[in-house]
């Protein structure tokens, strides 16, 4: 019997990494292709444990190449894709708008087509709580699946732009879908230009950590392996065309993270370095995960356990990230922050 094979786009990046890693270990009966151009936020190292299993399998693609994506579709047969691969940076949208546009729009649309034109069994879109806008610091307000889309910088609009044709390949041509859209992920293999894995490799070298604005800004936590149970729900019993809000009640203010990592790694507070605002910057992220809850997921981190857990295993992988602190990445860090 063919076995089930799965298409995982994005899959050497933070989310799509860790979700390969989930069902490769979960699921030895299916088949696990990771597609992925390896930009500078892809890495393979992180699946140096599973390479030579029998049930993984990596395919350098580009999702913008068009020709190359309808070619390998026809060649693998694939049953279900799960599409992370993205540009999914905020401040680097904001400098160089044109990339995100790219892959996140085109790059899906690509995906849409040979996923239709191939017939699979199931398209699971990832998408982001970005998509919603801001929320304001009424804490009894939350993102629904129904509230209305309001993306405010370049990223959460090509994320956005996805989703709407996404939700239009279903509509027009029945193509079976789902939308997930989920809160901040945090974890380990967490790119280190995002605030949680920036602040905790530069804690452990003694630098800078610069906040944004005031630090009262408020996102939404969640676990990357919850993220991953709820996309592997979603993908096996989601009903098609359905949008879900992925997230665990985690809210924290920036400052508060900032300052648990630095507690957590018994340093002084005096590297908190406060510095200009993100343009755009959205206030508040708030999931509402009831409809999630209602198929049956369930997280199972909260944060203090979480957090803890992450920072253990960054002080533990030090190899990992100080490979990505060097070249490209010390070239983006410094143009982006000036610092004291
Ligand atoms: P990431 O930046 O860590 O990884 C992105 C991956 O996509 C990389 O491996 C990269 O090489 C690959 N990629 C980029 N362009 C490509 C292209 N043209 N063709 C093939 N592969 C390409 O991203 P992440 O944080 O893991 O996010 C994954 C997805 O989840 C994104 O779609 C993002 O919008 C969404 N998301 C992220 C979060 C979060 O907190 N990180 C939260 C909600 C949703
Ligand atoms: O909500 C989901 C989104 O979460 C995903 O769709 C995005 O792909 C992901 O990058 C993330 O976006 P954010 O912009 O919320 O994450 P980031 O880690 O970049 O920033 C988190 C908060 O910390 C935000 O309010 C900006 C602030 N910040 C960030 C950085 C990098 C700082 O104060 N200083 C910093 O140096």
């Amino acid at each position: 019997m063919k076995k089930t094979k799965i298409a995982v786009t994005g899959g050497a990046g933070f989310i799509g990494g860790n979700f390969v890693h989930y069902m490769v270990s979960k699921y030895p009966n299916y088949m696990i292709h990771n597609l992925d151009s390896l930009t500078y936020a892809g890495d393979l190292t992180k699946h140096e444990s599973i390479e030579t299993k029998e049930n993984y399998h990596f395919v350098k693609l580009d999702i913008t190449d068009r020709q190359s994506v309808l070619n390998l579709f026809s060649e693998e047969n694939y049953d279900y894709v799960v599409h992370f691969a993205a540009e999914s940076h905020v401040d680097r949208s904001i400098t160089d708008p044109g990339i995100f546009v790219q892959t996140n729009v085109i790059g899906t649309q690509n995906l849409l087509d040979a996923s239709k034109e191939f017939e699979i069994k199931k398209f699971v879109h990832v998408s982001t709580d970005e998509v919603y806008g801001e929320l304001d610091f009424d804490p009894t307000t939350f993102f629904t699946e129904d509230t209305p889309l309001q993306p405010n910088s370049p990223y959460s609009a090509s994320k956005a732009s996805s989703d709407l044709l996404v939700r239009a390949y279903h509509e027009t041509y029945k193509l079976p879908v789902n939308i997930t859209r989920c809160s901040n992920n945090y974890g380990p293999y967490h790119f280190p230009e995002k605030l949680i894995p920036l602040t905790i490799s530069r804690v452990l070298n003694d630098e800078k950590i610069p906040v944004y604005g005031n630090g009262q800004n408020i996102r939404d936590w969640l676990h990357v392996q919850d993220h991953c149970s709820a996309i592997e729900l979603v993908m096996h019993d989601g009903s098609n065309g359905e949008v879900y809000n992925v997230g665990g009640h985690n809210e924290k203010t920036n400052l508060e993270v900032v300052e648990t990592i630095i507690k957590a790694l018994g340093k002084s507070e005096e590297l908190i370095e406060f510095v200009e605002d993100r343009l755009g910057h959205d206030k508040r992220y708030a999931i509402d995960p009831t409809k999630l809850e209602n198929l049956g997921w369930k997280p199972t981190y909260n944060f203090e356990t979480g957090i803890a857990q992450t920072i253990q295993w960054y002080v533990e992988n030090q190899k990992w990230w100080k490979q990505i602190i060097n070249g490209e990445y010390q070239n983006y860090f410094d143009k982006q922050y000036t610092l004291k």
